[in-house]
């Protein structure tokens, strides 16, 4: 299983101070040296975290593949036709929410899913719809063209270790199923932590998972130690 490593939370907290640091550039080079087969990141209408600059800047900097998460906004398929990223993820987009609430509609907007994606495909991006792990929802997806599928994970994540998570495990296990059966390829993500991620396993044939807030988290407290002891040694 591969791992897609999203830094949309080092811009996060650059964009705090406004200045250039963390750098997202060097970020996505820890993340690939270190073993992320690509770097994902979601250039959002309200550009609250990564900018059009991150963007072009990654796509001549990253050695793996940049896996681009965008809505159905034709200034950003603009940008993405542009940049010609390795990959796209069609996700839905609400201004007010905090992160990604929910799955793609793919079933309910066939025609205009379809449509967006098409030139995007025609200039060879690979084309993933990230959507809950639903049968209706799978079945339209592996009609529109896209190459593959990311199952949200958010609502297995939400129940981990209480009594619905076998429920929402299922879903995710039946959908990734029923996606290959019709020749799609299955990424997940979205809420999966050091504590969830194990059972990702126990689903055949999943190709890459994109991970973010857990990874930039625990990057927090891993690397406090030098950094205070750094300071402290220049003030000595
Ligand atoms: N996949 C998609 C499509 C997402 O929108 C996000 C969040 O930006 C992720 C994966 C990563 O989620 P998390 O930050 O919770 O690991």
């Amino acid at each position: 299983m591969l791992l897609g490593v999203n830094i949309d939370h080092i811009a996060t907290l650059r964009n705090a101070r406004g200045g250039i640091e963390p750098s997202v550039i060097k970020g996505a080079e820890i993340a690939e040296e270190n073993g992320a087969t690509s770097i994902t990141t979601h250039l959002r209408e309200d550009r609250r975290h990564i900018k059009d600059e991150d963007v072009y800047t990654l796509i001549n900097s990253i050695k793996t593949k940049l896996n681009l998460e965008m809505a159905m906004a034709d200034d950003i398929q603009k940008i993405a036709l542009d940049i010609k990223p390795h990959s796209i993820c069609l996700v839905p987009e609400k201004r007010q929410e905090i992160t990604t609430e929910g799955g793609l509609d793919v079933a309910g907007q066939f025609n205009k899913v379809t449509e967006f994606i098409k030139p995007l495909l025609d200039a060879g991006i690979i084309v993933s719809l990230f959507i809950d792990p639903d049968e209706e929802q799978v079945k339209a997806s592996a009609k529109t063209g896209a190459q593959f599928i990311e199952m949200h994970t958010g609502a297995y994540a939400e129940c981990f270790g209480y009594k619905e998570e076998e429920e929402e495990f299922q879903k995710l296990k039946k959908s990734a199923e029923l996606a290959q059966s019709l020749g799609l390829k299955v990424n997940a993500g979205h809420g999966l932590n050091y504590e969830n991620v194990h059972r990702m396993h126990e689903i055949e044939g999943l190709y890459e998972l994109n991970i973010g807030h857990s990874i930039i988290s625990r990057a927090v407290f891993t690397g406090l130690p030098e950094a205070v002891k750094k300071m402290k040694d220049l003030i000595k």
